[in-house]
């Protein structure tokens, strides 16, 4: 399956994370509402047997809720109850597709495993993913830092676009990118170079690059080629998109 856009991309980090609590129900609306067409968030599990996936960036709850603890141990009941930002509460996956669905949005879904759990939260996510994702219209976007998660991803639905999420670059990235197939590689705007972009444009995959809230250097990475950007202000970063020629990408595995 494809996923195709007009580039340069602009992604909702987190759904608009600059402007409204991460990863919330709320987030993607901002998103949405600032003229983003894709949005990325953050899923994991939860603490109970069988797991609940919902949307959370962090391995645990204090810096963005009212809770405490590692997010893999509460159960769900009791995430609910916490305040994520705002009043929002923490969301199911399935919340989230289905406002994304609503509201007519791309979608990255950034498996983030929990400490030592990559396999069980991928398998998790993809449960949830393959049980309500539509299968009319696009199909979602998934990466993962995690190998592993990757691999469940691309044994699972072999036809949905992946993004191999990059930190620090391995020797062997392009090997990994095309054992995985993946349909992208997603990488730190901060990390790379003029030239480090080339070399990876070179593997005939689009780059997304994350996350990137500056203008200039958002001029500065279109102007190198790259596909799409990670941002937590879409609202800053899409007149400066609008200003680089229409061609059109196509995200799917090869
Ligand atoms: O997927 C791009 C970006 O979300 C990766 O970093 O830590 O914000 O999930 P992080
Ligand atoms: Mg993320």
């Amino acid at each position: 399956m494809t996923l195709t856009f007009i580039p340069p991309l602009i992604i909702g980090h987190r759904g608009a994370a600059a402007h409204a609590p991460e990863n919330t129900l709320a987030g993607i609306r901002e998103a949405a509402r600032q003229g983003a067409k894709m949005v990325e968030f953050d899923a994991t599990i939860t603490g109970d047997t069988p797991p609940v996936t919902v949307l959370f960036h962090d391995d645990t709850l204090e810096r963005t809720t009212d809770g405490v603890g590692a997010v893999d141990q509460v159960p769900f009941e009791i995430l609910r109850g916490l305040d994520a930002g705002d009043g929002e509460r923490i969301p199911t996956l399935i919340e989230a597709i289905a406002l994304v669905q609503e509201l007519g949005l791309l979608a990255n879904v950034e498996i983030k495993v929990a400490p030592g759990r990559d396999v069980e939260t991928a398998e998790a996510v993809m449960a949830t993913l393959i049980a309500h994702w539509p299968e009319a219209g696009p199909p979602p976007l998934i990466s993962s830092f995690s190998i592993e998660a990757l691999e469940v991803a691309q044994a699972q639905r072999p036809d949905w676009p992946r993004g191999y999420l990059i930190w620090d670059k391995p020797e062997d990235w392009r090997a990994i990118a095309d054992r995985l197939a993946v349909a992208s590689i997603n990488v730190n705007a901060e990390r790379e170079t003029a030239e480090s972009l080339q070399a990876l444009q070179g593997s005939g995959r689009p780059v997304l690059a994350y996350t990137v809230n500056d203008p200039e250097r958002a001029r500065f990475l279109f102007d190198q080629g790259v596909a799409g950007l990670f941002t937590d202000t879409p609202q800053t970063l899409l007149p400066v998109a609008a200003d680089y020629p229409a061609a059109r990408v196509t995200l799917s595995n090869p």
